[in-house]
């Protein structure tokens, strides 16, 4: 079998992970021969041409390091206030700072030169997210011709947002270079599909113009999952029930309702809180009997839109508190800390309500991680917002609009009220789902659509010829 090459800008690291990137690869390239490749972490003046290996927890990872300007360009400048903004339609909060697209790639192009002589001739690669986009092509112009995949872990934009985005025919002409782009959720390729036959309409002489070309690109929808099952055994390990234990210690016999999320404004948390401010306020049963507890480990925290929805997140729950506790009750924890997945798994199980409202997001894994350590004899309600890609696998979730916050305080109260008998059944299909799309399903399909065999019967002869011709 051919080696497996995954490349993305964080690589896995030692300590608990805020995103669910790391957590979903790992356990597919420990199954393959291969290595990961991306960022150090590092910042410094003049950094290495060669990247340098490493063993990470079984993991053969190799690493470059990039200057702190590249950096700043590439990460926070353009994939994270521009990117990230605009593929989840929010325009209002993007800083559309052109110049960024230079170190964007920059960057790329050195990952490109860096991983260049680290590969063989059939080694398949597989290329994660936002942030490098360019990669295919700059592999390709230094002459490289193996398969190459590209996974988009968050949603793809409307074509009036990507028109936004500068530098998007260029971007988009990146995407064409892969041979398969995978992406989360039907509605992401219905929106690829929009943009892809229409095609930057902005002759005023002619009719639409179609530049760029996606014929040998397959665009499908593979949406990523969890490991489900080691999800339950973990929700039950000692480490996880410690923190359960402690939880009861300070809760008592109140209801708990969760929220886990990186601190982003995508993540829908100031109308998250708003809607439990609602449940209270209209709900006088539920004071004293349930409790709100958010973990949001801060994150891409040097971004002005960050720092503002942190001030806006802290004022809201202080709020909250000010309006309904009393000195022996408290409405909500705000905890801006990550946790390892064995205490998660505990809160998890523990919860009645798993409370995921995020505006937009790809999969988010949450939703999946939350169903899959449910006690099955007493299993918690999942609230869901249906404009995350999860919505698309959780039928059975109470799925709400995270906007109408009204909407979302009746689902908690649905939730927190519903029989046993309706939370099983739902749980059952959820459960269900969970393992359907679990990760080895995932990375098993893009990965078999992905390799060589499947190139081979769709013509790769021809494709070839392509490639050649683009690298001319
Ligand atoms: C999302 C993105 C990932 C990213 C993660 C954490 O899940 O899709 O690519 O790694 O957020 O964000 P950060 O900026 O800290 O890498």
């Amino acid at each position: 079998m051919s080696r497996l090459i995954i490349v993305s800008n964080r690589t896995p690291g030692k300590g608990p992970a805020a995103g669910g990137l790391a957590v979903a690869l790992r356990k597919t390239l420990a199954e393959r021969d291969g290595f990961w490749f991306g960022w150090s972490g590092k910042l410094v003046d003049a950094p290495e041409a060669e990247a340098r290996f490493e063993e990470i927890d079984g993991l053969t990872v190799a690493q470059i390091d990039l200057t702190r300007n590249d950096h700043h360009a590439y990460y926070a400048g353009f994939s994270n206030s521009i990117l990230w903004p605009s593929f989840h339609l929010r325009l209002d909060l993007a800083t559309i700072e052109g110049h960024w697209y230079e170190g964007y790639r920059r960057v790329n192009a050195q990952f490109a030169k860096a991983l260049r002589p680290l590969l063989r001739k059939d080694d398949v690669i597989w290329v994660h997210d936002y942030h490098l986009i360019p990669l295919a092509s700059e592999l390709r112009h230094l002459g490289l011709r193996n398969r190459m995949g590209f996974y988009l872990h968050i949603p793809f934009p409307t074509t009036d947002a990507l028109y936004a985005i500068p530098h998007h025919n260029e971007l988009m002409r990146d995407l064409s270079r892969y041979d398969i782009v995978g992406m989360q959720a039907q509605r992401d390729v219905a929106a690829f599909t929009e943009f892809s036959d229409h095609q930057s309409p902005s002759s005023l002489s002619g009719p639409p113009l179609k530049s760029v070309n996606f014929s040998t690109t397959e665009v499908a929808a593979f949406p990523i999952g969890s490991d489900p099952e080691a999800f339950a055994r973990l929700s039950v390990t000692p480490a996880a029930t410690k923190m359960v234990k402690r939880m009861e210690r300070a809760m008592g016999d109140q209801k708990l309702i969760l929220g886990v999320d990186r601190l982003d404004y995508s993540k829908g948390l100031p109308q998250r809180v708003e809607a439990y401010e609602k449940l209270l306020a209209n709900n006088a049963q539920f004071r004293r009997n349930v409790h709100l507890l958010q973990v949001a480990p801060p994150s891409r925290d040097t971004i002005k839109e960050y720092q503002e929805t942190s001030d806006t997140l802290d004022a809201m729950c202080g709020h909250v508190m000010g309006r309904f506790a009393e000195p022996d009750w408290q409405p909500l924890t705000y905890v801006k800390r990550a946790y390892g997945q064995p205490s998660l798994a505990g809160l998890y199980r523990l919860a009645r309500v798993g409370l995921v409202t995020p505006l937009r997001d790809g999969m988010n894994l949450v939703a999946h991680e939350y169903v899959a350590s449910q006690n099955p004899e007493d299993p918690g309600v999942l609230v869901l917002s249906r404009f995350a890609g999860a919505a698309e696998i959780f039928e059975e979730a109470l799925q709400v609009n995270p906007f109408d916050t009204d909407e979302t305080a009746e689902a908690l109260r649905l939730a927190l009220e519903m029989p046993l008998d309706e939370r099983k059944a739902r749980w059952q299909s959820l459960m269900a789902a969970a393992r359907r799309h679990n990760i080895d399903n995932w990375a098993t399909s893009f990965l078999g659509r992905l390799s060589p065999e499947a190139a081979q019967e769709e013509g790769g002869a021809a494709r070839d010829i392509l490639y050649l011709a683009s690298v001319a």
